[in-house]
């Protein structure tokens, strides 16, 4: 967090020099497990001046907690269908983690049923309020919301494909510092890609590319491999109903932002990995590394040379990320 807070502070005397206002960040789902550490990190962040706290409930209290904290945003809360509209006017970046999360037993794709016509919703609601805002979609099946929020976007009449991200950033976090731990490296210098995209076998850490680079077994590497791809699996059991990970997911959810909101400053270098619409593999939305500039992506960056087992791991994803993609653009076009 402080090197969060360290980062964007190195931009924020342009932030407030160059502008009149900073940036207006919502948050819908704001009174959820992730909404509320998400809300209080970006209260914290520099760069906002106006921080929007939607929900369908309880949102009055969790922003009259959050606005007592002694930093520039102002901090608003908002309740109810009646004030989703006011919650996005003109929003510079919109945070989704609306939705339900994951049980013990369940995929991120069986959240579908539910989530799928919440973030239908909530898009089309992005459509009329803040169509040129950057859209972070945490909410689950990540691989299957996107593609809906593009179509209701397109539908719309608005979709900008650089402005529309699924939040892949607690992949990075957990290989990070899964990699760093194995290997007794300090976790801040760690550097670990992970593409594909949110579920399962999609979700694919680079090892071969990771810095510092440290030689290891295959044992260790496929062990890596599956604890990030599992890591939300790992959260939710050891929470046993209690739902799934709220409080690192809002800390990689307000970096991302964070890497929004420097992009949009003018920072340059913004690299993110985040799940975006992507040529760099046959499936139409895809996570590699990507640069951010002031109007979203800036470039799509490719694979890198894969070692074996990561290509395997890429084509074995591949139908699975395929059909989760289908299902999300079917599931907006029967609306
Ligand atoms: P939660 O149940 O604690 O909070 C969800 C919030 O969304 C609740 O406050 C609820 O009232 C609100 N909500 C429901 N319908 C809404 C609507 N139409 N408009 C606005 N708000 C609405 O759930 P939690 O733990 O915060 O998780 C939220 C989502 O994030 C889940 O779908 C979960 O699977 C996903 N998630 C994504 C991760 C990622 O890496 N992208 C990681 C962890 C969770």
């Amino acid at each position: 967090m402080a090197a969060l807070l360290r980062a964007s502070s190195r931009t924020v005397s342009k932030a407030l020099g160059d502008q009149t206002r900073g940036y207006k960040v919502a948050v819908l789902g704001a009174a959820g497990g992730i909404g509320q550490p998400c809300g209080l990190l970006m209260k914290m962040n520099p760069l906002v001046t106006e921080l929007s706290l939607y929900d369908i409930a309880g949102t009055p209290g969790v922003a009259a907690d959050v606005s007592h904290v002694n930093t520039g945003a102002q901090v608003k809360g908002y309740a109810g269908d009646a004030e989703l509209g006011a919650a996005l006017k003109d929003a510079d970046v919109v945070i989704i983690p609306a939705g339900v999360p994951r049980k013990p037993g369940m995929t991120r794709d069986d959240l579908f049923k539910i989530n799928a016509g919440i973030v239908a919703g909530l898009t089309e609601a992005c459509a009329a309020h803040c169509p040129k805002a950057m859209i972070n979609m945490i909410s689950n099946p990540v691989n299957s919301t996107v593609p809906i929020a593009a179509e209701i976007l397109k539908k719309k009449g608005v979709y900008d494909p650089k402005k529309l991200f699924g939040v892949t950033t607690l992949d990075v976090v957990r290989a990070k510092t899964f990699y760093a731990e194995k290997n007794g490296l300090e976790t801040a210098k760690v550097d670990v890609p992970v593409v594909g995209g949110h579920a399962g076998i999609t979700i694919l850490p680079l090892l071969s590319q990771a810095t510092p680079a440290v030689a290891m077994t295959d044992d260790v590497i496929d062990a890596l491999t599956k604890r990030t791809q599992d890591g939300g699996t790992e959260v939710v059991a050891a929470k046993a109903g209690k739902g799934s990970a709220t409080l690192s997911m809002a800390y990689a959810g307000a970096l991302f932002a964070d890497a929004c909101l420097r992009a949009k400053n003018g920072e340059a270098n913004v690299v993110e990995c985040t799940y975006v619409e992507s040529t760099v593999t046959e499936a139409p939305f895809f996570a590699t590394k990507v640069t951010l500039g002031k109007e979203g992506v800036e470039k799509i960056h490719g694979l890198g040379e894969l070692s074996a087992y990561e290509q395997k791991g890429l084509d074995a994803m591949m139908p699975e990320l395929k059909d989760s993609i289908n299902k999300g653009v079917e599931f907006a076009k029967s609306m």
